[in-house]
């Protein structure tokens, strides 16, 4: 059995992932501020000694990073963190897994293909493209992961996530609007966790995996096509969104053949994903 180290556990993404693998592998997961699961461990990733405590400490054979300053930066103060975080963090991370010899997954964005001429590729972009570059430098190997914009239920159902915006629709029934004029390709988060599961069991020798439905859709569409399962009335809004359209090239993703092969199956796995939920959603939310 390989021993995982899952940073950022407590966030959205990682959440789903700290959760998916531990089906299968003895996983530790981290916390900064929010130990929303008493399992977790507390690391601190802009702190080296931090890192390297809880780092050596556990001596994971690899490491998923997806703890990160997750969107783009709306002020000063933001800017600062994201820095330190998507800069100074990813620093550390590869500095002490190198130190340990770990195997290191690291979590991208699609967003850090966006040309660097263009106006959508803002700082943040820039971060986790530095965050690919560096990570590529483990020497024991890593696999970058570049997901897109992610749907699919995590036990965090909290942070401010296009999902859990959905899941507020349902159990909070808070209006539904969403926007109609920038598409995206939509990826299912258990796909993230199964690729990283592949990767851990050696049957991945790509050192980057696309991750993502090979087909175009907006927030609205995936807004409509999820609650019209629930008998929720969605409206539609043109915000008139600039951002870039990146498609990302699926060919080895959709060679892995993994469950849930297209954006159809992806709605009805995130319909009974929701049905699930049922008392389970949290009461402070209420
Ligand atoms: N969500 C998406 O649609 C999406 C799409 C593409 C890529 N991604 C990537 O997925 C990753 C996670 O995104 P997310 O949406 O899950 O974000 P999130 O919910 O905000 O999670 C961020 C995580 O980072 C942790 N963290 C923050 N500061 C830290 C620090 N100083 N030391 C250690 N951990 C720290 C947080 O811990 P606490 O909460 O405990 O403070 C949290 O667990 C990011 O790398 C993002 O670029 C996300």
């Amino acid at each position: 059995m390989k021993k995982i180290l899952v940073t950022g556990a407590s966030g959205y993404v990682g959440a789903r992932i700290y959760l998916d693998l531990q089906k299968k592998h003895e996983v530790v997961g981290t916390y900064f501020n929010s130990d929303f699961n008493d399992n977790l461990v507390k690391i601190d990733i802009t702190d080296l000694d931090s890192v390297r405590l809880v780092f050596k400490a556990h001596n994971p054979d690899f490491i998923v990073h997806v703890a990160a300053f997750p969107v783009s930066p709306q002020n000063d103060d933001q800017k600062k963190l994201m820095k330190e975080l998507n800069y100074k963090g990813v620093d550390n991370i590869v500095k002490v897994s190198n130190e340990i010899g770990a195997k290191v997954v690291f979590v991208s964005s699609a967003i850090a293909l966006t040309d660097s001429s263009s106006s959508a590729n803002d700082i943040y972009g820039q971060s986790k493209a530095y965050g690919e570059r560096e990570c590529k430098k483990i020497v024991a190997g890593s696999l970058i992961v570049r997901p897109h914009t992610v749907f699919g239920y995590s036990p965090n159902m909290t942070n401010d996530r296009s999902f859990n915006r959905i899941l507020k629709n349902i159990f909070l029934k808070t209006p539904a609007i969403y926007d109609t004029s920038w598409k995206f390709e939509p990826t299912y988060i258990g796909h993230i966790s199964a690729v990283i599961d592949k990767y851990i069991l050696g049957d991945i020798k790509t050192n980057v995996m696309n991750v993502a439905m090979d087909i175009l859709k907006s927030k609205y569409d995936l807004g409509f096509d999820i609650l019209s399962n629930f008998g929720i009335e969605v409206t539609p809004v043109d915000d008139k969104r600039a951002w870039a359209v990146t498609e990302l090239d699926l060919t080895d993703f959709y060679k892995l053949n993994l469950p849930i092969k297209n954006y159809d199956e992806m709605i009805s796995a995130m319909v009974k994903e929701i049905n699930q939920i049922g008392n389970n959603y949290p009461k402070e939310m209420n």
